[in-house]
């Protein structure tokens, strides 16, 4: 393995327990024509396992995937990365025990997928993005790439208009149809994978016009029934970049068994990708931040102050379009995160759904084009409450499947 000769050995800080959420890359010569299923991720990746949780954040407009998802579990991926100095490749390993592929345009039918995110600025770690989608101020880059058998057709504004019928809305039927189908696969010039710069649902944003070089690749194993997802991006790029020589990142993954899709999915915390001579250890501090704090008075402090407007999993009353359903937020968010959301729920505001379906529970009113958060700043409680709340809120996580 002449490519590994540079491969930096060290194992670093050793993260067995479960959330410590940070990758340490492994430094090689060339990530040239790296595959995620390649000798070099089986032999030389430092995988750390990062738990994803279930997203309840928002409350999805389909009942048979509601259903579906109720209970949902939280999983164990595994993430590792690698560089050459320039690019770094993002790997992750994740259990799916069906292999769901998207074929043609069947309605109700969903690939499985995943995604990887970059905080576009982690130089302040108590400041990352919100998790998943990024907010005002505080963008960031997702890399996302689904199952799809077959390539897709994307004519890039060539005029053709045929090939990019659905082929239910076509004339052709039976031999005629199938034929048509196998032209547009033909056409089909690459697999589903899109990179978007984002600050926020509903502002997320392709990037289309090629200022990003990178590549993704997906691998399945049968026989473990595991899934294999790469990223490879360049360090900095016009979206996103290391903070002294670190990157904070996210990981996401659809299971399209589960009829998962756009938000209804699993979501990392942030995690800290440690390059080669990163030093500085504030976002591998903010990331793995766990809050010792009374819980059951931090339980207490929720129901009079936060559960009127809050769902999460031990309280059930306020009406579900109200709030931000905490049931997971532990997983998913960091304890700074949790902190500045109870003392300045200004500094991120979850945008939630459309105002204009849900006029009677918008999550934020506009001031000069500004989100005012709906939720009241809770600053001038206790020190030790807010504390004690967060405790709490860690606790807010769905058990891990079997
Ligand atoms: C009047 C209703 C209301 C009350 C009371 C309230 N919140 Fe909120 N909260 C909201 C709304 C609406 C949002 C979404 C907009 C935003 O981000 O501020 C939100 C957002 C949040 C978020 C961010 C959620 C996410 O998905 O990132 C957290 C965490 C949070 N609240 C915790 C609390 C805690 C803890 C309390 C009690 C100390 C509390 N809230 C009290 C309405 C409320």
């Amino acid at each position: 393995m002449k490519r590994v000769a540079t491969m930096t050995l060290s194992l670093g800080v050793l993260c067995a327990a479960y959330g410590a959420n940070v990758v340490k890359a492994v430094k090689v010569r060339s990530l040239h024509g790296l595959r995620c299923g390649a000798y070099l991720v089986r032999k030389y990746a430092h995988f750390t396992p990062v738990v994803l949780y279930p997203q309840t954040t928002l409350h999805l407009n389909d009942k048979k995937a509601n259903e579906l998802n109720k209970d949902a579990k939280a999983i164990v991926a595994k993430v590792a990365a690698f560089t050459d100095g320039k690019k770094v490749a993002i790997i992750v390993h994740w259990p799916d025990r069906s292999k769901d592929i998207y074929k043609g345009y069947k309605s109700d039918s969903y690939p499985d997928g995943f995604a990887v995110q970059f905080a576009a600025n982690a130089t302040n770690p108590q400041k990352l993005p919100y998790i998943g989608m990024g907010s005002d101020g505080r963008a960031v880059e997702i890399f996302l790439r689904k199952a799809y058998g077959q390539s897709v057709y994307e004519p890039n504004g060539n005029g053709d208009v045929a090939h990019q019928v659905n082929p239910h809305n076509t004339d052709y039927f039976g031999k005629e149809l199938k034929k048509f189908e196998k032209e547009v696969q033909k056409l089909g010039v690459r697999p589903y994978a899109r990179a978007f710069v984002s600050e926020g649902f509903r502002s997320m944003t392709e990037i289309k016009d090629g200022s990003v070089t990178w590549r993704s690749d997906m691998c399945y194993n049968t026989k473990r029934h595991i899934w294999g997802g790469m990223v490879i991006k360049p360090i900095d790029d016009a979206y996103s970049k290391a903070a002294k020589n670190e990157l904070a990142i996210a990981v996401a993954v659809w299971d399209g068994k589960e009829l998962q899709r756009d938000g209804l999915k699993r979501l990392s915390s942030w995690i800290a990708v440690k390059l080669p001579h990163a030093k500085n250890r504030a976002l591998e501090k903010v990331v793995s931040e766990k809050v010792r704090g009374d819980v059951a008075e931090g339980k207490k402090q929720f129901a009079a102050n936060c559960a009127s407007c809050h769902n999460d999993k031990d309280f059930h009353n306020a009406p579900i379009y109200m709030a931000p359903d905490l049931s997971n937020v532990g997983g998913q968010a960091t304890a700074a995160y949790l902190r500045e959301s109870i003392l300045d729920p200004n500094a991120v505001v979850v945008p939630g759904y459309n105002r204009n379906q849900h006029p009677s529970y918008a999550w934020y009113n506009l001031k000069n084009g500004k989100r005012v958060s709906i939720m009241p700043s809770f600053s001038y409680l206790d020190a030790k409450v807010v504390n004690d709340i967060v405790a709490y809120l860690q606790t807010q996580k769905a058990e891990v499947a079997k």
